[in-house]
């Protein structure tokens, strides 16, 4: 893994996921390391982000590593009218390793082909979203104890949803058996359910939550995603589709397991958290230990 960019989740093999994941439960047992003492780590957010940015910021900082950036382009020269890809090459010059959340999809692997280090997406409009796979991957595993055979329910926004889209192609190499919940407006688009197909797996698309919750081992919540509706009358006829609540689980698995990428609007009422079954906030925590690993292995402190 040393010096490739991610991009897209499938830019790395299966065997590259399982190693980040060995290596962020190293990092787990062991957060605070010195071993990136000498490198400089970028994060270029030109879209809004809480998890992901700090998360990022956390696991460099807890290895040592100097962090530079901007939150938000508007404190960047784009305002002045620079390009992505003069951006990049001068970032490049400053920096080990880019991490990168652009609202443009494919803007991700365009900076990959112009930087001269290794460029992390952190999220390119609606496409992908890798780094919240491999954590997802990680919280999956180390809830179930395993990635393979498992029923997994996505719910919500599957048309916007990045996380979904990179999730769906990450688990399509563990024998999954997917259950699409969302809005007609809302489904999985035909390129990401195409993997799917691909690999000759299960999938149930479904529009009642109800009638899936007893049949998961994972409950994927997805919140709507506002941002990328081109007309606001189209996002107040789906905002409220799916709304998880305390008394809706009594009927679920010993061992389901309730995730989010977060952050949530109204897509699973806050009684939920007090259930052992909400995972959302660990989940979270465990981005920190997989971006670890992450930037240990890009940058080859760890092989
Ligand atoms: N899950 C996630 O990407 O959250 P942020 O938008 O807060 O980074």
């Amino acid at each position: 893994m040393k010096n490739k960019s991610l991009v897209s989740i499938n830019d790395f093999t299966r065997e590259e996921h399982i190693r980040i994941l060995e290596l962020a439960g190293a990092f787990e047992k062991r957060p605070k390391q010195k071993i990136l003492e000498d490198y400089v780590v970028a994060t270029l957010f030109f879209e809004p982000s809480t998890r992901t940015r700090l998360s990022f910021e956390s696991a460099a900082t807890r290895l040592g590593a100097r962090v530079i950036g901007f939150t938000d382009a508007a404190s960047s020269s784009v305002t002045k009218g620079e390009s992505l890809r003069d951006t990049i090459l001068t970032v490049s010059n400053y920096c080990d390793i880019i991490v990168m959340r652009h609202p443009r999809e494919g803007s991700a692997r365009f900076a990959s082909e112009v930087a001269s280090v290794p460029v992390i997406n952190a999220g390119d409009g609606a496409n992908q979203h890798p780094t919240q796979t491999l954590l997802d991957l990680y919280s999956i595993r180390k809830t179930q104890g395993k990635l393979d055979n498992l029923n997994v329910a996505f719910v919500g926004d599957l048309k916007y949803g990045r996380t979904v889209h990179s999730l769906v192609q990450a688990l399509c190499n563990y024998n999954t058996t997917f259950h699409l919940v969302s809005p007609q407006e809302l489904k999985l688009p035909s390129s990401v359910k195409m993997n799917i197909k691909d690999r000759n797996l299960a999938y149930h698309q479904h529009t009642d939550l109800m009638e899936v919750i007893p049949k998961v081992d994972i409950l994927y919540m997805t919140r709507i995603q506002k941002e990328r509706f081109a007309d606001p009358l189209d996002y107040e006829k789906v905002k409220n589709s799916y709304i998880l609540r305390n008394n809706m689980l009594s009927g679920s698995r010993e061992n389901l397991k309730i995730m989010h990428p977060l952050p949530r609007v109204n897509e699973i009422t806050i009684d939920v958290d007090e259930n052992a079954k909400a995972y959302y906030f660990t989940q979270a925590l465990n981005g920190v230990y997989v971006r670890q690993a992450l930037l240990a292995a890009i940058l080859g402190v760890v092989e």
